[in-house]
């Protein structure tokens, strides 16, 4: 049998060659990381949760008209995807205080913001993704100002979006980080959403009790993270309402 191709392994992902060129496939793994790896563990079922998961968010944005880079799903832990040239940013969006945000400001965790505020950190582990200014990201030419004229467009739909879908299930989407990538179409290029929206890289906390339903609950030791996210699962239709674990249920 032909062993495939790995091309890059990250903390929480594999991509492998895909099938025909310009294609790669995206393994889910169960480890979980926290603190730029410094909190590290493996999680059983996170893996097929956030494939499901992550289906699920891009293939709603491609139906609102979102470019992603997503095809389709292949089985429980893997994705089709088109291979994008990732611009090196997590692009966080905040709805609500949180995180490294409430801390830097000593702002209360949940505090609404007075609109949706985006900011940016250069993707670089060994510098723990330090938040950098524009005028970085522009002089270091990491991206143009038109790509970020996009960027921040992109970053409102998709908050616009995934703020929707939450609150319909219960739940309230308080900031969330996601990767853009550049896609090639002979000589022009569009930016398109890439890597995974799931509740690794999202707060989602209940609108009613506010228990945390996202990767908190593996960075603060709040409890098992496999049940927070079977539950924004189960709210989404995405598993079966009576199912207790994605693995008798989600056969593929
Ligand atoms: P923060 O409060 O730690 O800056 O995170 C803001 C949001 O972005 C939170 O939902 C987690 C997500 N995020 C990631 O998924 N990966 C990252 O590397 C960073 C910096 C944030």
């Amino acid at each position: 049998m032909a062993r495939r191709n790995k091309i890059y392994e990250g903390k929480a992902k594999v991509l492998y060659e895909g099938p025909e060129p310009g294609t790669l496939v995206q393994y889910f793994k169960d480890d979980a990381t926290a603190n730029n790896a410094e909190k590290r563990d493996v999680v059983d079922g996170k893996g097929v949760l956030n494939n499901r998961l992550s289906e699920f968010f891009m293939t709603g944005l491609g139906n609102i008209g979102v470019p992603t880079h997503f095809i389709k799903r292949l089985n429980m832990r893997e994705q089709l995807i088109r291979q994008v040239e990732v611009i090196p940013l997590e692009v966080i969006v905040r709805n609500y205080a949180a995180g490294s945000m409430a801390k830097r400001l000593g702002l209360e965790e949940g505090t609404r913001l007075p609109r949706p505020l985006v900011e940016y950190s250069y993707k670089e582990d060994a510098l723990g993704d330090p938040l950098v200014p524009e005028e970085y990201i522009l002089a270091f030419g990491w991206a143009t100002q038109q790509d970020l004229d996009d960027i921040l467009s992109l970053a409102l739909r998709v908050n616009d979006f995934m703020s929707g879908v939450m609150h319909g299930v219960g739940i309230r989407l308080v900031d969330f980080k996601i990767e853009v990538g550049r896609l090639w179409d002979g000589d022009y290029m569009r930016l398109v959403v890439a890597d995974e929206i799931s509740p690794d890289s999202c707060r989602l906390w209940d609108v009613e009790t506010g228990q945390k339903l996202d990767k908190d609950v593996f960075r603060r030791d709040l409890g098992n993270l496999t049940d927070a996210y079977t539950e924004v699962a189960r709210r989404l239709g995405v598993i079966p309402a009576n199912s207790a674990h994605p693995k008798p249920t989600l056969i593929n």
